[in-house]
């Protein structure tokens, strides 16, 4: 490596501010770019969402993902630089998602951005997705310090993790089958809502009762950081297949607000119980489904009741973006963990 390379290196052990890093997202329907200076000062996100290509198929069809990164991502990472106002040229380093996601999909973020890392001749970091949301905390939050119990719930996941250290974390348990993103897009699909069902369930579920049903779960209630959605999610769909077969539909806005309200008193309950299992009173949230309003103002009231410090990134940070990425990468790259050109991806965690 030449001593340019060796140098830019230098500086991210350095925790130098005025380093440009390049984060790539690409590992499921989002195409993002993002330019962060420093840590976490966010320059530019560039984001070209796919919903509108697999909404016809009620989720994401994984070979039309990929072909759609393949064309998105020339333009959207040159946006990202245009709106940072800087050349290619000026970046000091690269980071891409490289696990977990749709395999095809991670590929076509993760050959672009060593080809790119190597025609500059700068540092290539792939960074994983879940550590990624988790760094979207530091955007609003420099100041966060390690270690907190961070909720990272979304379309594929839904863990608490023990951030111990500016990179170092272990995953203390989560979801025994469904994710809880996954969970609520398949019940806002059963209920003729299109997709992604999240955030449109949300918007039903204003209008609707919450305790109309109880979808409790004897599971999600014990003493222990695990919990299941897919009993809870069979019990939404059975209920409304039950009605129609006798001639009723039940109404919509109650069940979603029935099921979103279990949802989030599980994952809010569950990280109450986490920080309270380890004695860390320092939470955050992350992931997709961290955008709901309704987890939001509960965690709120629950952190305050429990005299915890709560961290909630800005909801545009909540979903997948390169922001995140880039300040991942960052945090990879001070700790002296640049990747290699031959780093493979990997769809698992
Ligand atoms: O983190 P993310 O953008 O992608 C993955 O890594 O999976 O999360 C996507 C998930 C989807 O299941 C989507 O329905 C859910 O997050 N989601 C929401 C909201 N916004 C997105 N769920 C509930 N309320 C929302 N406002
Ligand atoms: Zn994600």
């Amino acid at each position: 490596m030449d001593s340019r390379y060796e140098e830019i290196l230098a500086r991210y052990k350095e925790h130098d501010s005025g380093l440009l890093t390049l984060g790539i997202e690409t590992s499921c329907d989002d195409t993002s770019a993002s330019v962060v200076r420093g840590s976490s000062d966010v320059l530019a996100v560039c984001t070209n969402s796919q919903i509108e290509l697999h909404s016809t198929y009620g989720g994401v069809v994984p070979e039309l993902a990929s072909r759609d990164h393949v064309k998105n991502l020339y333009p959207v990472v040159t946006e990202a630089l245009r709106q940072a106002g800087i050349q290619a040229s000026e970046l000091s380093a690269i980071a891409v998602t490289a696990q977990p996601g749709l395999l095809g999909a991670l590929l076509t973020g993760l050959n672009f951005a060593k080809g790119m890392a190597m025609a500059l001749g700068i540092p290539f970091v792939g960074v994983n997705h879940i550590f990624g949301h988790i760094c979207a905390n530091y955007i609003s939050a420099p100041e966060l310090k390690s270690p907190f119990i961070c909720l990272v719930a979304s379309g594929g996941h839904t863990q608490y993790i023990h951030v111990t250290s500016e990179y170092g974390y272990e995953i203390l348990g989560g979801t025994c089958d469904d994710a809880a993103g996954e969970a609520l897009d398949k019940i806002a699909r059963a209920l003729g809502l299109g997709y992604p069902g999240g955030p449109l369930l949300e918007q039903l579920a204003k209008e609707g009762n919450p305790k109309a049903y109880s979808f409790r779960s004897a599971f999600n209630m014990k003493d222990s950081p695990d919990m299941s959605f897919s009993g809870i999610k069979t019990a939404a769909v059975n209920l409304m297949h039950n009605a129609r077969q006798t001639g009723r539909e039940l109404p919509a806005a109650d069940i979603a607000a029935s099921f979103q309200a279990e949802i989030v008193h599980t994952l809010v309950s569950k990280l109450v119980l986490m920080a309270k299992k380890t004695g860390i009173d320092r939470i955050a949230i992350a992931g997709g489904v961290t955008a709901n309003g309704l987890l939001r103002s509960e965690l709120e009231r629950a952190a305050k009741m429990n005299r915890l410090e709560l961290y909630c990134p800005e909801k545009k940070y909540c979903t997948d973006n390169g922001a995140m990425i880039a300040c991942a990468g960052y945090r990879m790259l001070a700790a002296g963990r640049a990747s290699a050109l031959d780093l493979d991806a990997d769809a698992n965690d």
